[in-house]
This record gives C-alpha cells, sequence and structure tokens, in this order.
C-alpha cells in the first residue's frame, strides 16, 4: 500500500477554499504517497469534479449507518459515493466528543462506507487524562476493536491514531510514544485480520505541519498523516506530503 496524507479540513473552507487543491496538484500532480483531502460536505462535489481523475482522492468526514431514510441533516456513505468521495473519516475525536459517537456506531457507519464501496478512515485515540493514567495502550486497543469493520482489509480499511490533546494544540507525543502506538496497532491489527493486518495503514494525525512531519514519518509504522490545520493551506500540506513521499 502507498503511504496516505490525508487532510481533514473540519467545518472550514467556502467554495474559495477549492482553490487550494487546484494550488496543491499544480505543485503535486504525481507525488510518490497519495493525497487525499476531505472537505466539509458542501464542497465534496464540486472538489471531486475538478480532481477527477488527478492525483488527489476527496473524502467525507462522517457517514449515516443507513443508505437513505428519514435522517434530517444527515449523509449516506452511498450519497458521499455519488458525490466522487472515495475515502470517509468516521470516528474522529470531535466526532465522538461532540455527538457521542461510540465504538459500535463508528463500526456500524464504517461497515456502511465499506458497502458503499469506500475506503474508511478510523480514527482513534487517547485523551490527555487517558495518557497521564497509563491507560493509552488498553484505550486505544479498546477502540481498534470496538470500531474496525466487519470485512475490514488493507486495501479498504485506514486507522487513524489521534491523541486527542494533540489535536489542533500544537503539542505532539515523543516519537517514543508514537512509535509505542503504532506497534501496538500493528500487532492489534494482525491478531484481528491475520496477514492483511499488516498492511492495514496506520496514520499518525495530531498537530502534523511541514516543520516536524519528516521526523514523525520515519517512525516504524507511522503509514502516514491525518493532517487538521496544516492541510487548509496548500503550501503546508504539500510541504508534508513533500515529506511522505521522501520517507
Ligand atoms: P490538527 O492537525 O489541526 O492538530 O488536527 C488533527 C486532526 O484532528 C485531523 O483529523
Amino acid at each position: 500500500m502507498k503511504k496516505l496524507a490525508a487532510g481533514n479540513w473540519k467545518m472550514n473552507g467556502t467554495t474559495a477554499a477549492l482553490e487550494e487543491m487546484r494550488v496543491l496538484l499544480a505543485a503535486h500532480p504525481a507525488p510518490a504517497c497519495e493525497m487525499l483531502l476531505c472537505p466539509p460536505a458542501t464542497l465534496i462535489a464540486q472538489a471531486a469534479y475538478h480532481t477527477k481523475g488527478k492525483a488527489l482522492h476527496i473524502g467525507g468526514q462522517d457517514c449515516h449507518t443507513k443508505a437513505s431514510g428519514a435522517h434530517t441533516g444527515d449523509i449516506s456513505a452511498a450519497m458521499l459515493k455519488d458525490a466522487g468521495a472515495s475515502h470517509v473519516i468516521l470516528g474522529h475525536s470531535e466526532r465522538r466528543a461532540d455527538h457521542g459517537e461510540t465504538n459500535a456506531l463508528v463500526k456500524a457507519k464504517a461497515e456502511a462506507a465499506l458497502a458503499a464501496d469506500l475506503i474508511a478512515i478510523v480514527c482513534l485515540g487517547e485523551t490527555e487524562a487517558q495518557r497521564d493514567a497509563g491507560e493509552t495502550l488498553a484505550l486505544c486497543g479498546n477502540q481498534l476493536h470496538g470500531s474496525i469493520p466487519a470485512g475490514a482489509t488493507a486495501a479498504n480499511v485506514v486507522i487513524a491514531y489521534e491523541p486527542v490533546w494533540a489535536i489542533g494544540t500544537g503539542r505532539t507525543p515523543t516519537l517514543e510514544q508514537i512509535a509505542e502506538v503504532h506497534a501496538f496497532l500493528r500487532a492489534e491489527l494482525a491478531k484481528a485480520l491475520g496477514e492483511d493486518g499488516h498492511g492495514v495503514r496506520i496514520l499518525y494525525g495530531g498537530s502534523v505541519k511541514p516543520s516536524n512531519a519528516a521526523e514523525i514519518f520515519a517512525v516504524q509504522d507511522v503509514d502516514g498523516a491525518l493532517v487538521g490545520g496544516a492541510s487548509l493551506k496548500a503550501a503546508d500540506f504539500g510541504a508534508i506530503v513533500a515529506a511522505l513521499s521522501a520517507a
């Protein structure tokens, strides 16, 4: 599997922001890694239209468990696929916190994503209190086994380890801490999925920026990044793409 540089725009970006995708592709038309941007749902169809056939995948940030129905305000995986998305982020800590998403719900959403032929990016990670209490690996293991969809393979699932305390704070774990969690997740994936578990990409997310990307990408079992703030600007995300391509 190629490494993956993924950007999560969260609730940021109007049509003017599509220009960042054009600039990114102009600078990185054929990177050695895969590139993915997940803009807000309102931009997915336009983004996918403008990047069709190019080296930039477009993804969603959430989906419903059902394909359609009476669920005001929600978007199904099939709708994301129809709009041109290839991936969907699921179980982001902001959704777990803001919308009370449980592991079981994230798993059901991920299964809906696979059924719609989307690649599911399943997020997990500890809070600062959980890390301080020495619960990081147990928590990450619970989230992994509880959230991973039935039918997961190296091709249709990506894991993103995002320590909650590192998101949007400018703080990152030490490289040893990142290595410890990624090695643990790799072993747990191998237990759950056998041979495929060795191929599932494990992304690191949380305050990744151009200045720290290369050292993070040198860590064993870091197969890419899920980038928030630094994915909003083509120059910053492009520098992260370049660092991953060189890793
Ligand atoms: P930041 O890169 O802004 O810390 O956000 C990380 C994140 O939550 C990506 O999903």
